[in-house]
C-alpha cells in the first residue's frame, strides 16, 4: 500500500557485477601485504591511496565530497528536498594486519554502485542520499575501534583522548592525521554530529559467521549488535639472563601474560552461553630475545557478549585475575587500561521491516540476525535509526586473507540497498 513500491521495480535495479568485481581488486592493492592478504592501517600511505580511490569513485558517481577532521569521507547526492535529513549509508575502508577484500569495502564501494544502479534506473531522491567512508573501523594502529563513527555520534571522551594517544612507534594520533592531511585544526569535536542528522543509517557488511552460507540465504536483516570490550594489559618483571637467574629468583612477566590469557579463556567459558567470547589477539614481551626472561608483557583482550552485563561481569573477572596474577608471581600490573567498553545497539524496527520488505520485492530470501562482530553501525545507532544488511562469505571467513563473498551476493546486497533507499527516500 506504500505509493514508493511502484518505483520498486526489480528488473530496473541493474547492479553492475563485473564492474564492482574490478574495483574491489584495484582497492585490495593498496595493501602493505602481499596478496591475497590485505593490509590497510589508519594514515599510512595504502591508506591514503585507497582513500583516494574512494573518492575518485565518489566523483564520478556524481557525489559531493566533504571530508572532516578525522577523514571520514561524506559522498552526497542531493534530493529533490536536500533540507530534509538525508538517508546516510556507509562502512569502512582500512583492514587489520593479513586480513581480506570484503570486510567494509563491500559496503563502501557497494554503496557507490547502489547509487550508481538508482541513477540508472532513473530515480531521482526525495531525501538526500550520503554515502559514509569511515575512518578506522578497525582498531590496529591506535587501539581505538570505529574511531571515526565513535567521534561522529559525540564521544567528548574520544576527542579528548585522541590529544593524548600513541602508536607503537610513539606517533601520535594527529601527527599521524596530519600526514594523510588531516587534523589541520586542534579541535576534532567538530567531527561531531547532530542527532537528528540523518533520517536513518544503513550498513551493508559481509556477515563474518558461517550462518546465511549454510542456510543458502542472501541476506542478513541484523537486529543488534553484540557488546565489545578492550582491555590492554602489561605486567613488569626484572628480565635478567635466560641460563643464569634460577628459577626460583625469577619474576617472569611472560608468563604472567600467559597466565592471563588462559583466565580469558576460563572466565569466558564460565559465563555458560555461546555467545561470550573472549580472545587474545596481541602478546608482545620485551625484550624479545631467546635468552633474555620477559621483564615486560603487553597484551590486548577482545571480550564481548551479546548481554552486555554478562561482558561486564567477564571484564571484572580478568581485573581480579590480572592484579591476583600479579600479585602471585611478584610482577608489577603496571597497566589494565580499559580502552573501550560499549553497550550493545539495537536496529530499528522501522529498518528492520523496510530491509525484509525490500527483499520480499525482489524474491530474496532474508532471516533477522544478530552481529557478532561491531560495526561503524554500533556508533551510528546513537544518532540515527540503524540499520543493518548482512550477505554470505565463504564458510564465514573473515580477518584472515581467504576471506570471500561471491559477486552474485555482493550484487544482491547492493540491489537490497538500492531498494532500501527508494523506499526511504519517499519517506
Ligand atoms: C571489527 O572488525 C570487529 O572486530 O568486530
Ligand atoms: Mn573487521
Ligand atoms: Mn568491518
Ligand atoms: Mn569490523
Amino acid at each position: 500500500s506504500h505509493p514508493s513500491y511502484s518505483c520498486l521495480s526489480p528488473s530496473s535495479l541493474l547492479v553492475d557485477i563485473q564492474g564492482l568485481q574490478t574495483q574491489i581488486e584495484e582497492l585490495s592493492a593498496f595493501s602493505d601485504a602481499p596478496a591475497p592478504a590485505v593490509t590497510r592501517i589508519l594514515y599510512t600511505h595504502k591508506d591514503v591511496l585507497a582513500r583516494r580511490y574512494i573518492k575518485q569513485r565518489m566523483n564520478e558517481a556524481g557525489l559531493s565530497l566533504r571530508e572532516d577532521a578525522v577523514g571520514n569521507i561524506f559522498g552526497r547526492w542531493d534530493g529533490a528536498e536536500p533540507d530534509l535529513p538525508a538517508v546516510a549509508t556507509g562502512s569502512h575502508i582500512d583492514a587489520i594486519p593479513y586480513s581480506g577484500r570484503y570486510d567494509g569495502v563491500v559496503g563502501v564501494l557497494g554503496a557507490i554502485e547502489a547509487i550508481n544502479v538508482l541513477k540508472r534506473s532513473g530515480f531521482r531522491p526525495n531525501r538526500s542520499l550520503e554515502i559514509i567512508m569511515f575512518t578506522s573501523e578497525e582498531p590496529t594502529r591506535f587501539g581505538i575501534s570505529c574511531l571515526g563513527s565513535r567521534l561522529l555520534a559525540g564521544s567528548q571522551e574520544l576527542a579528548h583522548a585522541l590529544h593524548e594517544v600513541v602508536d607503537e612507534q610513539n606517533i601520535s594520533f594527529v601527527e599521524a592525521a596530519r600526514t594523510a592531511g588531516y587534523a589541520s585544526q586542534e579541535d576534532l569535536s567538530s567531527v561531531f554530529l547532530k542527532k537528528q542528522n540523518y533520517f536513518s543509517f544503513i550498513e551493508l557488511h559481509i556477515e563474518q559467521g558461517p550462518i546465511l552460507e549454510q542456510e543458502g540465504i542472501p541476506i542478513g536483516v541484523v537486529t543488534a549488535i553484540a557488546a565489545p570490550a578492550s582491555i590492554q594489559v602489561e605486567f613488569e618483571g626484572n628480565g635478567g639472563h635466560a641460563g643464569a637467574v634460577l628459577m626460583s629468583a625469577r619474576n617472569d612477566a611472560g608468563l604472567a601474560a600467559a597466565e592471563l590469557s588462559l583466565a580469558v579463556e576460563k572466565h569466558v567459558l564460565d559465563s555458560g552461553s555461546i555467545d561470550t567470547v573472549g580472545t587474545v589477539g596481541v602478546m608482545n614481551l620485551h625484550p624479545g630475545a631467546i635468552n633474555s626472561i620477559p621483564s615486560k608483557a603487553h597484551i590486548e583482550i577482545d571480550a564481548r557478549d551479546i548481554d552486555e552485563e554478562r561482558r561486564n561481569v567477564v571484564v571484572n573477572k580478568i581485573y581480579q585475575s590480572a592484579v591476583q596474577i600479579a600479585e602471585k608471581r611478584g610482577v608489577r600490573l603496571s597497566k589494565f587500561k580499559i580502552v573501550n567498553q560499549d553497550p550493545p545497539a539495537l536496529s530499528s524496527s522501522m529498518i528492520i521491516k523496510t530491509m525484509e520488505d525490500a527483499a520480499k520485492q525482489l524474491n530474496f530470501d532474508s532471516m533477522r540476525m544478530i552481529s557478532r562482530a561491531y560495526h561503524d553501525s554500533l556508533f551510528m545507532a546513537r544518532i540515527s535509526p540503524m540499520g543493518m544488511i548482512f550477505i554470505p562469505c565463504y564458510r564465514g571467513y573473515s580477518h584472515k586473507p581467504e576471506e570471500f563473498a561471491s559477486p552474485e551476493n555482493i550484487a544482491k546486497g547492493v540491489k537490497r540497498g538500492s531498494g532500501d533507499f527508494q523506499t526511504a527516500f519517499m519517506a
